[in-house]
């Protein structure tokens, strides 16, 4: 009755204003840190041009696939993973649907709280780009920023412009910045990788880039490694894409929302590449992966370019807008399940939720040791959790065949028997071996 009560108070559930709006969400959601942190370095090592084209199937096969069924599942039941699950699970008669869709909202808080801790560095570098990297000693000048109390102000600025953002709501929060940030990047994206491919040398970085190793694709390593860079580059831990998909209207394309979100993601992850690895061969470093990447090596090229001053701080402002697109989308994958399960107004559950990730962000920000363990236990463990628990709701509990219609309803492109079988073993099975590859990865049993 009480909770009946304050149903009615409830404020009507937001939506996006049009089809390009939650395109632009959704593409700014998946274009983040892991198109350009991870997603060059994994191509040069696990096969260049072979890897793409694995990393292209899964994408297709799997990404694309998961993706619908996200949206799927949040337009259908009009809610985020706690009511959907709850909702999917009552109709079966079984219990606990509620507590099981906390699972994917936790698993996407804990990357949000390694993700802002990043995003208040990437702020810091952007501000000291415009006096330039040259003359400094980039490892030691990270070294001694990242993990120490000189982070903790950045951090606190990361998560109080996130939280205004996403404190404004779907209409005036979110989509306002995604739709001046994601052309945004886009661009930047272009004139870096347009400066970076005319470096003399580059060629060589091309080249190396895109040779196709063949031989890469016998190592369970490559597909473990397309795999972990699909889900978390299409941001599919069961969570956001669900809260994305209940702010869709009901006559939605759904096939091809999800079809521009991976499209999008995809050219932004191959132009990071050729920003990447040109430049990196022009100045005969070799690209790495991660941290080391984002805050040593590449100011370490701006240190040396023509107009690397410029270069320098257009790529961190490139940086901030790929990373706070991804941001808000986090942020809200705490702020709706607040506002479902409580009934919390948003702007109560923006700053609960502002308030706690700036708190547990708090020792990752000042200890570097905090922050590895951190993310190594979310990316190998816990993420592959979330995505496993929507996936195994959505195509076995709801049921493929009711998520293929739900897919197909305002579909110009109606998805065929085909897609059930992907959803049921293809997409599930390749989460499990995420999961199982993760765990073993973790505790040291696999490398
Ligand atoms: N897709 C984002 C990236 O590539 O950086 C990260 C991300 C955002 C993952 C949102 C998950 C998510 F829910």
């Amino acid at each position: 009755m009480v909770a009946k009560k304050n149903a009615d108070k409830e404020a009507p559930r937001e939506q996006w204003s049009s089809k390009m709006s939650l395109v632009m969400a959704s593409a700014g959601s998946a274009i983040g840190l892991g198109n350009i942190w991870m997603f060059p370095w994994r191509m040069g090592t696990y096969g260049g041009s072979a890897f793409l084209l694995i990393y292209v199937l899964i994408i297709a096969f799997i990404g694309l696939i998961a993706l619908m069924g996200e949206f799927a599942m949040g337009r259908g039941q009009g809610k985020g993973p706690i009511s959907a699950f709850e909702a999917i699970f009552r109709e079966k008669k079984l219990a606990g649907g509620k507590w099981l869709g906390l699972f994917p909202v936790l698993m996407t808080l804990a990357v949000t709280i390694f993700y802002m801790v990043v995003v208040g560095w990437i702020i810091h570098y952007f501000v000291i780009s415009f006096q330039g990297f040259a003359g400094l000693n980039l490892a030691t000048y990270f070294s001694g920023f990242a993990g120490s109390s000189s982070a903790i102000s950045w951090h606190v600025l990361a998560v109080v412009a996130t939280t205004a953002i996403v404190y404004m709501g779907v209409k005036k929060g979110l989509e306002p910045i995604n739709n001046l940030m994601l052309p945004g990047l886009l661009i930047l994206m272009v004139v870096l990788a347009i400066r970076a491919v005319t470096l003399p040398g580059a060629v060589e970085g091309i080249r190396f880039m895109f040779a196709p190793n063949f031989g890469a694709l016998a190592d369970p390593l490559t597909w473990f490694n397309a795999l972990a860079q699909a889900l978390f580059s299409l941001s599919l831990l069961g969570c956001t894409l669900v809260i994305y998909g209940s702010y869709m209207p009901k006559g939605t394309d759904i096939p091809q929302a999800a079809a521009y979100t991976a499209i999008f993601d995809t050219i932004a992850a191959l132009l990071a590449a050729f920003i990447v690895f040109p430049a990196a061969f022009a100045f005969g470093v070799s690209p790495n992966a991660g941290i080391p990447l984002l805050f040593v090596t590449l100011p370490g090229l701006f240190a040396q370019m023509p107009a690397g001053l410029l270069f320098g701080a257009l790529f961190f402002l490139l940086v901030i807008f790929a990373a706070t697109t991804s941001a808000i989308s986090l942020f809200e994958s705490a702020v709706e399940p607040l506002m479902d399960a409580f009934k919390w107004a948003r702007k109560k559950a923006a700053l609960i939720t502002g308030a706690v990730v700036l708190l547990a962000g708090l020792p990752l920000t000042i200890n570097m040791g905090h922050f590895s363990l951190w993310m190594r236990v979310t990316s190998g463990i816990l993420m592959p959790i979330g995505t496993l628990v929507t996936m195994i709701v959505l195509f076995w509990v709801f049921g493929a065949l009711r998520a293929r219609k739900e897919v197909n309803e305002g579909a110009a492109v109606k998805m065929g028997p085909w897609w059930e079988f992907f959803g049921k073993y293809v997409a599930v099975g390749g989460t499990f071996f995420i999961l199982v590859a993760g765990i073993l990865r973790f505790t040291g049993q696999w490398r």
